[in-house]
Formats: structure tokens, sequence, C-alpha cells
């Protein structure tokens, strides 16, 4: 799938940004099962600008983790500027622009989904991205900010006049959050609007849910989220099912160790055992899902402090009782 004349993607199924989870060692493991191209955490524009450490750190990346897109929120000419300027000098494939984060404390600043509220600012906004970047520029929008105000086509309208290369739809609205269920006919209103390609996002869960996707929406690629906690092993399901070929069995107890200790070990590597463990814990809570007799094993989790506790919760996955 071409985002651009310049970078074409061999897959359609696609990482999605998620703040607080797509760090480097996150999208190095979902690309080990098939993810090509993935984004980094959303970074905000001002933060970057004042070289905040945490909005560097959001940049690592390494050999291997390409094709990458970096997130940006903000809504200031001067910081998007600024930023910019800074982001230059990392090597990214594409730049993205955030206009679908339904969270307070970014909206109440007028960042995320609030510029679906003000579409002349948000066409002003991507139109800077677009001139400055040395990299092609896509958007993420929500179908609208509420159910009275669904405006994704209008939205997307304006943002392909800008001359985005791509457009990410999250099929809800901003006050749906992560609610209720997607709204595949607004994606599909999007994708029959622009000529850019659209990647849809909402619900890709399974095999049979991106064949939705695509089915109801005709979108272009799709965007794999919640879906891929814990499980990333999503994206060879979703190819296979996809090609209509045998769907892969789920992985053994022994694969979901192996895979939980090399996404641990990853994450000390990059980040220290003093911060990986308690961010840790949330993946472990997702990779034990479904599992029988689980609650003991996660009270373990959620209270290591050290690489050794965490690695001890981690082999009792395998104990008879689960
Ligand atoms: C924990 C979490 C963090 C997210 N952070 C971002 C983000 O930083 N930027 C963004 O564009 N979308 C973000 N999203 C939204 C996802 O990219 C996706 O559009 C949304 O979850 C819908 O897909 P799903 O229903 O398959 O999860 C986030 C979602 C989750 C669950």
């Amino acid at each position: 799938m071409p985002i651009t004349g310049k970078l074409k993607l061999k897959s359609n199924l696609i990482l999605a940004p998620m703040a607080g989870i797509s760090d480097l060692p996150y999208r190095m493991l979902n690309r080990k099962f098939g993810a090509e191209l993935a984004f980094t955490e959303m970074v905000n524009a001002r933060s970057l600008s004042y070289s905040n450490v945490k909005a560097l750190e959001m940049l690592s990346s390494a050999k291997g983790d390409r094709p990458l897109g970096i997130q940006l929120v903000g809504n200031e000419p001067e910081y998007l500027n600024r930023a910019i300027e800074k982001l230059h000098k990392y090597k990214f494939d594409i730049l993205d622009f955030n206009a679908a984060c339904p969270e307070r404390k970014v909206t109440a600043k007028g960042e995320g989904a609030a510029l679906l509220k003000d579409l002349s600012k948000f066409k002003r906004l991507l139109k800077i991205l677009v001139r400055e970047s040395k990299w092609p520029v896509t958007v993420k929008i929500r179908a609208g900010w509420d159910k009275n105000t669904i405006n994704a086509k209008d939205a997307a309208l304006c943002a392909e006049d800008t001359g985005v290369s791509a457009i990410f739809i999250h099929g809800r609205t901003r006050n749906q959050l992560y609610s209720g269920h997607v709204d595949y006919r607004v994606i599909k209103e999007v994708k029959d609007a622009v000529k850019v390609p659209v990647i849809g996002s909402g619900d890709v869960l399974s095999g049979p849910l991106a064949k939705k996707m695509f089915d109801e929406t005709g979108c272009d690629g799709i965007l794999i989220a919640r879906g891929a906690l814990g499980n990333p092993w999503i994206f060879r399901e979703i190819d296979a099912y996809l090609k209509g070929g045998a769907i892969p069995e789920r992985p053994s107890k022994d694969a979901v160790i192996k895979t939980m200790k090399y996404h641990l070990n990853s994450c000390i590597a990059c980040s220290g055992a003093k911060r990986s463990i308690p961010s840790f814990r949330k993946f472990f809570c997702w990779y034990t899902k479904g599992l029988d007799n689980v609650r003991p094993l996660r009270v373990k989790a959620c209270a290591a402090s050290t690489k050794k506790e965490m690695l001890a919760a981690i082999k009792e996955i395998k104990s008879p009782q689960n």
C-alpha cells in the first residue's frame, strides 16, 4: 500500500500509536510478528520544542525499527515549527498529526480531538506541517466530537486539501472515548470522499473484525491497537485470515512465556529495571488474559518490583493450576 510515492508498505496491517504503550521495545516485538509500519507514542510539540527529557526519550529508535512514524500533538504554530526543526535531526518516515486524542488534559488545551471542533485551525496547522516537514504528513482523526457533530468527512477533505499523504480515522467520536462500537459508515464516508489512502481504526480485534473493517469501509489499511495488547500474534492471525489461509493456532503457554521474557528483557535493556518492572505489570495482565485461575498470578506480578520477581510470576504461568 503506497502511503506516498516514496513510502510503499508491504503490509497494510499497521501498529497503532498508543500513548504509554508503543515505545521501542513494544514496536520491535510487534514487528517480529508482522507489523510493518509503526508509530511512536504521541509526542507533545511544546514539550519537544523545550527538549523535555520524556519527549526526547519517546523519539528513541533502533536499527530494524522501520518504517516508523512520529506522532505529534499540539495546536500552536510556533511550537509545531520548533518541534519539526528538532525532529529533522532524527530518522523517521512519516510525521503524523494527532487530531484524535480524547483525553481531557489534551482536549482542554484545544489539542487532539478538540481540533475537530475548529476545522479552520485544524487546516492551518496541517498546512504548516505539510510545508515544513521533510517527511510525508498524515493525520489521525476521529468520527467527530460527539454524536451530534460528526464531521470526519469535512475534516478529511480539509486535510486532503493541505496535502496530507494519508488519513487515519478512528470511527468513534471523542465523547465515546473507547466505548461502544466503531462506526464503519463514517469511515466509509471518508474513504469515498478523498483520494489519499484511508486507514481504518477501531475494534480490529481479530481476523473476522479486520475483514469487516475492510469490507464495510473499503479502507486501504487498518490500525491494530487494543487487539495487540499482550497479543502480538494478532498480526499473523489477521494476515492468515485475510489471505484465506489456515489460522495459526493460539500460542502455547511456552510461546507466551518466551515472548513475555523477550518483551521484559527488551524493556529493561531500553529503560532499566526500575522503570520497566512497574510498567510491565499491565502487559503481564494482558498477556495472561483468558488463562484459568489468573488472579493470584496477577497479584504476584503487580507486587513484583525486581526482574527476579517478575520472572518468577511469568514462570508460574506454566504451573498446573493455570
Ligand atoms: C492505551 C491507548 C493509548 C492510545 N494512544 C493513542 C495515541 O497516543 N495516539 C493516537 O492516535 N491514538 C491512540 N490511541 C487510539 C488507538 O490508536 C486506536 O485508534 C483506538 O484504540 C481504536 O482502535 P481499537 O478499538 O482497535 O483499540 C490509544 C489507544 C489506547 C487503547
